[in-house]
Formats: structure tokens, sequence, C-alpha cells
């Protein structure tokens, strides 16, 4: 019984400490870019829906930039389908170890 409560006040502070202060861990990210790579990981690659468009270069950019624009994705804010569908299923954690992988990248 004790070692239950033991796990539940864990995970109560794990929680907190992850909404207080979402810091991004660009290691975590490697297990996140799969979907990425698709359409990102190729110098020049245009993606083909909803129609013929050039896929910006996003490693190396800032690491705010990336986590404002795939928020803004997510809210709607910014208005590109196919970002928008890969956008809605992250969470701030994903975004945060995500730019930060980017972000590193040359
Ligand atoms: C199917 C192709 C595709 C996939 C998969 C994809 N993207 Fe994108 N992404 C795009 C396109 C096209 C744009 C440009 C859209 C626009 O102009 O709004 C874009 C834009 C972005 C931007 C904004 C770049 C800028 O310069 O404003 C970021 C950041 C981004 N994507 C991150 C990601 C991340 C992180 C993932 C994986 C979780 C991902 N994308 C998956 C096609 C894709």
């Amino acid at each position: 019984m004790k070692k239950i409560f033991a796990l539940l006040a864990l995970a109560g502070t794990a929680h907190l400490a992850a909404a207080a202060d979402v810091v991004g861990n660009a290691e975590a990210a490697k297990n996140k870019i799969a979907t990425c790579i698709g359409c990102h990981g190729i110098p020049g690659y245009k993606s083909t829906f909803p129609e013929v468009y050039q896929v910006p270069m996003i490693g190396g950019q800032s690491r705010k930039y990336i986590e404002n624009a795939l928020k803004e994705y997510r809210q709607g804010e910014r208005n590109h389908p196919t970002m928008r569908g890969v956008a809605g299923s992250l969470t701030d954690q994903d975004i945060a170890d995500l730019a930060a992988y980017y972000s590193q990248q040359k």
C-alpha cells in the first residue's frame, strides 16, 4: 500500500514539473522526427498536396521560431492543411523537443 502512495506522489510532482516548465530535449526528439523527415529532410523537396509546394528547411532555424510555428499550426493560426494535421497531434513537450532538435541542426 505504501508503495502505491509513493508512486502516486511521484507521478503528481512529475506532472506539475512538466506543466510549469517544458524543456525541450533534442535527444527525445529522435523518436518523434520520423514523420517530419519525409518532407523536411530532403533539401529542395516539394510536397504535392494540396498543391506543389516548396517544403521549407527547418533545420538550423531558431528554437523559438520552430516552436511558435508548430503552435500556430496546432491552433489554426497558420493554415497549411498538412502541417495543421501534423501539429495537431503534438503535445507541448513534443514541440519543445522537436524545436530543440531542429534548431541544433546545421
Ligand atoms: C507531408 C509533408 C510534411 C510533413 C510530414 C511535415 N511537414 Fe512541416 N511543413 C510542410 C510544408 C509544406 C510546410 C510549409 C507550410 C506553410 O507554408 O505554411 C511546413 C512548415 C513547417 C514549419 C514552418 C517553417 C517555416 O519556415 O515557417 C515547421 C516548423 C515545420 N513544418 C515542422 C515540422 C515538424 C516538426 C514535422 C514533424 C513532426 C513536420 N513539419 C512534418 C510539410 C510537412
